[in-house]
Order: C-alpha cells, then structure tokens, then sequence
C-alpha cells in the first residue's frame, strides 16, 4: 500500500497486545508501522508469544519497555497495568489466538492482556490468526460473533497457506490492512450508512494497439479520498484509472481504461449512491480513429496527424441532470496552471458555475508540491453561495479529510432542510 493512504496517528496511544502464535511475527512490522504514523506503541505479551518473539524485538522497535506479567513490582511502581489501559486511545489485539478470543468473550482475566482487555473502554481491534480448523471451529465463530456484538472491529482472518501446510482462512492479515482498520476505528463514522463513489487516476485513450493517450495522474488523490470516506465508515465503490496503486482493503474497486468505460461505470452507479467525487483526471479528448494493429512509421510517415474528439465530460453530464437536486452530492475537482491566487478563484468559479456540482476542488498544478503524482496537495474547496476553504499544503489523506468534512456538512443541510429529526452521524463506541 503507498504510505500515502496511510492513517495520521499522531498523538494517538495504541495498546498492542501481542498473543502466542506463529503470526507474532507480523506484529513486530506492524509496530513499526504505528509508529511511522505517528502513535505512540505500548507493547503487552503473553507468555506464548514471548516463544515465537523476545520482548527486545518488540522493545527496541517501540522504544518502550515491554509489558508481561500482571504482577510485576517494579512495573507497577512507575505505572500500574490500569493505568495502561486509561491512557491508551485504542486496544489493539494480534495476532489473537483461539485461547484469546475464547477469554475476551468469556470475561475471564487470567493474564495481563486479558486483565487489560477487561479493563479497557475504548475501541477494540482484533486480528486473529490461527489454524482454518480452530477458526472455523463452532466455539470460535460463537466467540468472535461474541466480541463482534460487543462492536469490536475484526481485520481478517485471510485466506492462504498456512505455517502448517493447511489452506483456508486463519492467517493474520497482512500489517499494512491492520494498520487501515486502526484508522478505521479511530476515525469518527461521519459518513455511516452513505454510499460514496470515487473516480481516481488517469484515462488512456488508444491510438493503436500499443500506444495511448493519458495524463500523470497517479490516482493517489482519489485513492485517498475512498480510504478516507470508508475509514468514515462509507459504503464506498471506486473507479480508477490503470496504476500501480492496488486496490486498498474494505473498498469496492472497479478498474477502467478510458473516458467511456469511467463514465458507464458512474452513470451505471449514480442511482445507488448519496455522494460522487470526480477526482479522476479523465481525458478530455480521444483519438477518433483507433488502429487495431501498431501503426507502423511507414503509414505515419514523418508528420503524423491525428484528430481528436471531445469525449462524454462525466461531471457536466450529472450536473446538469442533478444540479438542481435530488440527486447525489457532485464533487467536482479542477487541475488549473494559474499564475495567482485571483486568477485560480475566477477559473476555478466558473468551473463550478459550468459542471453545477454542489462543491469544487481546485489544485493548482503549477506547483511543484501540489496537484499530480504527489504525496502532497493544497487545494481550495469552492461552494455554489460564494463560499471557500483553504487547505493548506498536506498530505493526500488529510486533503480527503477536509474535503469530506464539507461533504457531510452538505449532507446534514440536505437532511435538515428533508425535516430530519436526530442526526444519525455518530460515532464509533
Ligand atoms: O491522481 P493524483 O496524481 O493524486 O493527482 C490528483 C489530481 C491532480 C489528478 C486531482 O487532484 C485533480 O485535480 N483531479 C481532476 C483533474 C481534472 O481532470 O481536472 P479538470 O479541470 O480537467 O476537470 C474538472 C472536473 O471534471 C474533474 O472533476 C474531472 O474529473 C471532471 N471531468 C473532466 C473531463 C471529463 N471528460 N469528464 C469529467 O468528469
């Protein structure tokens, strides 16, 4: 996953309880992405996992001393294991064994973990791993039904091979989808129950069998934004572009190639959904005669022409049939080479006044750290009544955060003005 879509964890206090399985491993990667993002790691095992990995791995990677026992003197001196469990923003469990499930959903407190599982109000994340037969086991599946009712956000298992040869679903899922479902957890679920489609990335438009037209649109900015409204706890479906960028956990994903497959894929969706954003920097124009074979430079010659139509431009074709209302909320976004500040407010106006989406998103690509391919934008979010934010230079996730920030305001208008009653946007427990 590009560390672009990752969660900001800064100032977040995670509790990672590590249990004794093969999968331990993966946890010691997963703490060092934690703490890449910014959270600050304090590491509990049990007795079994200190067989599979020393607390020094776990201790060296977190910069903290590793919490084992409940009954430690010298431990409980400086900070009791109560006092863990009230610091920490979020408990989180991987691997968890069979044993582990079983004892959380039992509310037995035999050991430190268990005892600060117990003890803990604050989001749960599990991440089990075990054997498919343990998993797939009645009692298992009563277990994590248990700990699910209790709102407990499971990541995985995932289906493979396992250590000990078996193939099924039991394997701890990778650290990078862990790390997602944190976010996930600690992000408030803005957008429950709200279907949301996202375009992200470039077109390419054939020429031949080979060669294409296509723009540097990495796709990033719109992957952002799908991670985004799903850790907000979106429905969310998203189209993009051909890329390197794979598919990210939790989200539905439809990959096209050119204008037309994006635009029958949105206008195929538009009844289905409560929000569109068009981050996707869809061709403009396409070659109007394709070749099926490579054109070869004898039939070119030196000075080829090659004639181009418009094709379907997406946004404009639901603004005019939704601008109005009663359709979905219509995010539209504009790459513009201004040469300041005044000139991007007129161009990116008129955008808005043209495509009639509800909100306008306007980057200026004329700057090196903003716009294409980067990690990095600063946008401004333009609305019909005249009104704007400025976001400031950020990362693409913090990007999508503001963005959708103004989205639910829209669709909190929106409900109010339906004569709504309480506001169902609330948070995770
Ligand atoms: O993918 P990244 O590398 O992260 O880069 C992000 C980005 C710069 C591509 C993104 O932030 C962005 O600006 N996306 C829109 C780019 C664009 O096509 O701008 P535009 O001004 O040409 O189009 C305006 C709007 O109309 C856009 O919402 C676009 O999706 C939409 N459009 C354009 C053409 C078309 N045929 N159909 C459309 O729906």
């Amino acid at each position: 996953m590009d560390p672009v879509l990752w969660p900001d964890l800064k100032e977040k206090r995670i509790l990672l309880a590590v249990s004794g399985g093969i999968a331990a491993y993966k946890a010691a990667e997963l703490c060092r992405l934690l703490i890449r993002c910014g959270a600050h790691v304090q590491v509990v095992m049990t007795r079994a996992a200190r067989e599979f990995v020393g607390e020094a791995t776990f201790a060296a990677l977190s910069g903290e001393q590793v919490a084992t026992r409940l009954f430690d003197p010298q431990r409980e001196a400086s900070i009791s294991h109560i006092e863990l469990t009230d610091e920490a923003d979020l408990l989180l469990l991987a691997p968890a064994t069979a044993n582990l499930l079983a004892q959380m959903a039992g509310g037995l407190a035999s050991d430190l973990v268990t005892t600060l599982y117990l003890a803990f109000q604050g989001p749960v994340v599990v991440a089990p791993a075990m054997n498919v037969k343990m998993w797939a086991h009645v009692a298992t599946q009563q277990n994590a039904a248990v700990l699910r009712e209790r709102g407990h956000l499971f990541v995985g298992p995932a289906e493979g091979e396992m250590a000990c040869g078996h193939v099924g679903a039991g394997r701890m899922s990778e650290p990078e989808d862990v790390l997602l479902a944190v976010g996930y957890a600690l992000t408030p679920s803005c957008l429950k129950g709200r279907r949301v489609l996202i375009t992200a990335g470039s077109t390419r438009e054939p020429l031949d069998s080979v060669r294409f037209i296509a723009n540097h649109s990495s796709g990033k900015m719109g992957f952002a934004l799908a991670v985004e409204a799903a850790a907000q706890g979106a429905e969310v479906t998203l189209v993009a572009g051909p890329g390197a960028l794979e598919a990210p956990a939790g989200v539905a994903f439809e990959r096209v190639g050119t204008a037309e497959e994006m635009a029958t894929r949105v206008l195929q969706n538009v009844a289905a959904v409560d929000v569109i954003v068009m981050a996707a920097a869809v061709a403009d124009y396409r070659p109007l005669e394709v070749s099926p074979v490579k054109l070869k430079k004898e039939v070119w010659g030196d000075e080829p022409q090659v004639t181009l139509e418009r094709t379907q431009d997406i946004l404009q074709t639901l603004g005019e049939r939704f601008g109005a209302g009663g359709g979905p909320v219509l995010v539209g976004f504009a790459a513009e080479s201004a040469p300041d500040t005044a000139s991007l407010d007129t161009l990116a106006r008129e955008k808005l006044a043209r495509k009639r989406c509800h909100l306008l998103v306007a980057n200026d690509i004329s700057r090196a750290d903003a716009g294409f391919a980067g990690d990095s934008n600063r946008v401004v979010i333009y609305a019909p009544d005249g009104s704007r934010e400025d976001v400031p230079l950020a990362g693409k996730r913090h990007i999508a955060s503001r963005v959708l920030a103004q989205v639910v305001q829209l669709l909190e208008d929106r409900r109010l003005a339906a004569g709504g009653g309480r506001s169902p946007v609330r948070d995770r427990p």
